[in-house]
């Protein structure tokens, strides 16, 4: 760059670029406050969301919450703060997606929330899909995943499972939320877990407050 040279325009700014999965298993609200709250820090979301992650959706948050309207979605319950970012939305049939690939530069990704079933195919390798394969991915270059699993009780194979996705790398991150921070509403709740995954992921977050001790 010259000495004379401005600042770059925010366009060639890079973004920090994230995987989103969101799978069939109770807690779609965590899955939302999550890609919002990335959103609003200005990352490039790739998003990938299983059959029955799309049917969580609109069970849990209601039909303005499909899929297809999804950004709105955002929009309306989150504010344009939003807009901040951007998301690919990839087919979980698409195995040649570019986030099913190590030389595509996505630096981490987070399973939210994370079904027993995919639990089960990034635990075992499976690649049967592309949450499967862009975690399996994750996993082999050494980069950060998270996942973020729910079920309850659990068996000692899922039990295992989880075991197993740790001694590989992720981070196990249950959607355990805490009540020391007096949460008022469901959204509160889903503040602390997606306080908690953008912390893991190395942003800061101000969704819920410290301890102070
Ligand atoms: C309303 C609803 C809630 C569900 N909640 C859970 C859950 O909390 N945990 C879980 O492991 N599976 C849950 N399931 C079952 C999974 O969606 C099912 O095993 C599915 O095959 C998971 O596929 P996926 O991982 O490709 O999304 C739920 C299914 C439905 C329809």
């Amino acid at each position: 760059m010259s000495a004379d040279s401005g600042p770059l325009p925010s366009s060639h700014i890079a973004r920090r670029t994230v995987a989103v999965a969101i799978t069939g298993a109770s807690g779609a609200l965590y899955a939302v406050r999550t890609m919002a709250a990335l959103l609003e820090h200005g990352c490039h979301l790739e998003l990938v969301v299983s059959d029955y992650g799309r049917r969580l959706l609109r069970e849990e948050l209601g039909e303005e919450a499909a899929i297809e309207k999804l950004d709105s979605y955002l929009r309306a319950k989150f504010g344009d703060g939003v807009s901040r970012g951007s998301t690919e939305l990839h087919s979980n049939k698409d195995l040649g997606a570019t986030i099913a690939s190590g030389s595509h530069v996505c630096e981490s990704m987070v399973i939210v929330p994370c079904s027993m079933k995919t639990l089960a195919g990034v635990a075992h390798g499976l690649s049967r899909n592309l949450v499967e394969r862009a975690a399996d991915v994750m996993l082999k270059e050494r980069r950060t995943l998270i996942i973020v699993p729910r079920e309850t009780p659990m068996s000692l194979p899922q039990l295992r499972n989880m075991t197993l996705c740790a001694e590989a790398g992720a981070m196990i991150m249950p959607a355990m939320p805490a009540f020391y921070q007096l949460p008022r509403t469901l959204d509160d709740l889903a503040d602390f877990m997606a306080g908690k995954i953008l912390s893991a992921l190395g942003f800061s977050q101000d969704l819920y407050p410290a301890w102070k001790g």
